[in-house]
């Protein structure tokens, strides 16, 4: 499974980058407006960080402003992965885009037709929102496993469903274990993965019990 992190903040992006365990980054326009900076700037600054994909999305809506925006922003750095929208001119834009092998996530997918159409517009990635499904009473996740079994009718299908709107680690387990390609974690959901008392506990245990022994390996 693919680890992105969903944000815009650039410091936040280097530090996870360290880890060599980020497979790209995902922004959109709210992330773009609380990272406070130029957007093409930090799309620049992102894609020198992680050799992965870099979602940057488009602004206009309709199809032919979409087009100019997308080539713009493909433009920056060969790993940018062009964001539409699952509407009429997002779908006709990510056509051409992949027809002049431009990287796309369809964006802002909330059933699995949505994501079936993403699919047949060639789209790179499909990005079902589990959590603000969630946040309204859905079920987010059952959104996650219908495309991911509609897909699998499908191998033609090269899109890879790239699960979005995480608000918790259990989102990620879910997915995980539906065999979604792609998560992108809120950076604060990727940092608490790695998190268990019993592993901290274990840990000063071992240290604990090292330290009697008065020796050290270097
Ligand atoms: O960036 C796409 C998606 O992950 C954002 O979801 O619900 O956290 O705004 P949300």
């Amino acid at each position: 499974m693919k680890f992105f992190v969903d944000t815009a903040d650039v410091a936040e992006i280097e530090e996870l980058a360290v880890t060599g365990l980020l497979d790209g980054v995902t922004t959109n326009p709210s992330l773009v407006a609380k990272a406070g900076r130029p957007f093409l700037d930090v799309v620049r600054e992102i894609c020198a960080l992680v050799d992965g994909p870099v979602s940057a999305e488009v602004t206009a809506t309709d199809g032919a402003t979409m087009l100019a925006e997308g080539r713009k922003l493909a433009a920056l750095a060969p790993n940018v992965c062009v964001k539409v929208p699952l509407t009429w001119d997002g779908l006709k834009t990510c056509r051409q885009l992949r027809r002049e092998n431009i990287l796309v996530n369809v964006t802002l997918c909330f059933t699995p037709l949505q994501a079936l159409l993403a699919a047949k517009a060639g789209a790179t990635f499909i990005s079902p929102f589990v959590g603000r499904l969630d946040d309204i009473a859905h079920d987010g996740m059952a959104l996650i496993g219908d495309i991911c079994d509609i897909y699998a009718q499908y191998p033609a299908l090269e899109t890879e469903v790239l699960v979005a709107s995480i608000r918790h680690p259990v989102h990620l387990l879910e997915a995980a274990k539906l065999g979604a390609g792609v998560a992108t974690l809120p950076p604060s959901v990727l940092k608490q993965l790695v998190k268990h008392p019993l592993t901290d506990r274990g840990l000063e245990g071992f240290l604990a019990d090292w330290a009697k022994t008065g020796q050290s390996i270097l």
